[in-house]
Formats: structure tokens, C-alpha cells, sequence
């Protein structure tokens, strides 16, 4: 049979992806992306994990080629640049990191990973037969991809879609990057636990579902399950969070007049809870010419063990 094997590099985990031709994951494994720079010893244990997966698939496996998405990982090039949420340093050849150690591999690609979710999307997804879409990817940072008139835009450096450093709040939170108000400060995952924590600080909020939980135990699904049943400041949380990235796609939508914004990722399962004032928050930051015409969809992808 033959596979081809998708790699996405996260902030904490990296997933590994057997696919069939028909686009479908057959086998799914992954190792801790280190919180370290030790970048050979991560390419061998990727390698080992790779072959390992395609080894005990049960049949055998013809690989074709691998696949690996990452922040700020360039198509051009095959590096990783300057990853705010990875500890890896500076410029990483990964490709050719990769292409040492799978020689017999005629293809090995790597490209932004919110860039390949989107492909995923046009290939797979809801995003089959659009022309003009854009998907945010909502996770331990904010990604996103562009499609325009059918293909994924690049741009001269290889690094359009950086839509999660938008900047919202002139002075506003931290973003990973070092800069101050990027929409992923606050629709990321980690940022809609800081949202959690201010809030629960200005009110004295003891009584909320979310509080006496660490950052770190926290995650968007327990802000969901709090949301659900009726905790004030969960529902703020995602007031709040829809709010911002409204404002974002509203400025996507200036910048390209898309048919569809695709959201992914793990706080997307939170369904109306962010949709809804993601909507209403894009609608009134629009210029009339794209009132009530932009559908915001959820992914039809599945987003695995995507951070959340
Ligand atoms: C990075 C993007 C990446 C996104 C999601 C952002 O912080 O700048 O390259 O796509 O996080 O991982
Ligand atoms: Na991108």
C-alpha cells in the first residue's frame, strides 16, 4: 500500500500521521517536541518514530514521501524560523536535517502548519471546490493560511498567513513573539486562559468553576465545560475571545474578501460559545459591501490532539 507520512510539529507534542491515497490516517503516533534546543537529537527520535509507526502498521507500507508542518516553517526553504512557541533557536535546515536520514525518500516537504491544515481543508475538507478561503488555526499559537483564486499564497518570503500576529491592542498583552497585542496573545489557547485569570482576578471570582486550577491545568475544554454549565466567567471568556478574533477576520475579510473563514483547532469544539461572538464581532467591525455574506465554518478536518 502506499502512504504518505504527515508531520506536525507543536509546541509540546509533534504528531506523526500515516495516510492512504485517500487522504486517510491510518496509523497516528508522535513524540514530546522538545522544551530544549537539542535539534539532532530530536530529528533521530522523529526518525526512529517514523520508521517505528511505519514498521508495526501491520502491512506493508510503500512510503512515498513526508509531509511536515510547523510554525514558522517556510516551503521555500524547508527551515523553521525563529518559532516563537518552539524552543528551537534561530534557522533550522530541517529538510535537509530530514533528507539525512531518509535518504531512499524522494519527496520530504515542509511548509507552515497552519498552511497545512488549510491544504488539508482544500483537499479534504469544507473548503473543497472554494477559490477564496482563509482557515485560522486556534492552538498554543494562532496560525492561518490563504487561498487565493485556488492556491495557497506564499508570498516573496515564503511566510503569508502570519495572521495571528495582527496586531488588536496598541500596548496590549505579550505576544510569544516579543511583540505587544497580537490577536494570538488572545485567541491562542493560552490566551484564552490568561482571559480566564484576569477576569477571575478583577471580579475576586472564587466561586467560578475555574478557579483554584493552575495555567497549566487549565485548558479550553474544562473553559467549555465550565461555559456549559453557566459559569459567569467562562462565558465571558469566550465573549471576549470571540470578540478579538472577530476584529482579526474582519480585517481578513477587508484584506481579501474571502468566501469562507475556516476556524480550527482546539477551542473551536467550543461550537456557538466562540463562533457566535466571533460573528457578531466580525459583522460590526465590516464594511457594508461584506455584511451577513462571510460564512465563518468550523473545520472539517479532524484536529487530533491539536493544543487546546
Ligand atoms: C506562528 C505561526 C504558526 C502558529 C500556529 C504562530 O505563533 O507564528 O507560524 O502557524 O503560531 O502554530
Ligand atoms: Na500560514
Amino acid at each position: 500500500k502506499k502512504v504518505s507520512v504527515g508531520v506536525d510539529i507543536g509546541g509540546t507534542n509533534t504528531a506523526i500521521g500515516i495516510v492512504d491515497e485517500a487522504g486517510k490516517v491510518i496509523a497516528k503516533g508522535g513524540i514530546e517536541t522538545p522544551s530544549h534546543g537539542d535539534i539532532e537529537k530530536y530529528m533521530d527520535d522523529l526518525t526512529a518514530a517514523i520508521r517505528n509507526l511505519v514498521s508495526s502498521a501491520g502491512e506493508i507500507l510503500t512510503v512515498l514521501g513526508i509531509g511536515v508542518g510547523a510554525p514558522n516553517g517556510n516551503y521555500y526553504n524547508g527551515t523553521i524560523e525563529y518559532a516563537p512557541n518552539l524552543s528551537f533557536q534561530g534557522i533550522i535546515p530541517f529538510v535537509e536535517l530530514l533528507k539525512k536520514r531518509f535518504p531512499e525518500l524522494d519527496i520530504i516537504a515542509l511548509t507552515n502548519d497552519a498552511n497545512a491544515a488549510t491544504i488539508g481543508e482544500m483537499i479534504y475538507g469544507g473548503a473543497k471546490g472554494m477559490k477564496n478561503f482563509v482557515m485560522y488555526t486556534l492552538g498554543t499559537g494562532v496560525g492561518s493560511g490563504i487561498v487565493v483564486n485556488g492556491d495557497l499564497v506564499y508570498g516573496h518570503d515564503g511566510f503569508a498567513g502570519e495572521c495571528g500576529h495582527t496586531t488588536l491592542i496598541p500596548d496590549g498583552r505579550t505576544c510569544g513573539c516579543g511583540a505587544k497585542g497580537h490577536l494570538e496573545a488572545y485567541c491562542s489557547a493560552p490566551g484564552m486562559k490568561r482571559t480566564a485569570f484576569e477576569l477571575m482576578a478583577r471580579y475576586n471570582a472564587t466561586d467560578s468553576l475555574l478557579a483554584n486550577k493552575s495555567f497549566n491545568e487549565l485548558d479550553s475544554k474544562m473553559i467549555f465545560d465550565a461555559a456549559e454549565a453557566g459559569d459567569k466567567i467562562a462565558l465571558e471568556v469566550f465573549e471576549i475571545t470571540g470578540k478579538y478574533l472577530g476584529q482579526g477576520l474582519a480585517d481578513t475579510v477587508h484584506h481579501l474578501s474571502p468566501e469562507a473563514i475556516f476556524l480550527f483547532g482546539g477551542p473551536t469544539a467550543a461550537g456557538d460559545y466562540i463562533f457566535k461572538p466571533t460573528k457578531e464581532s466580525m459583522e460590526a467591525h465590516l464594511l457594508p459591501i461584506f455584511t451577513d455574506k462571510i460564512k465563518i465554518l468550523p473545520s472539517e478536518l479532524d484536529s487530533g490532539d491539536a493544543a487546546s
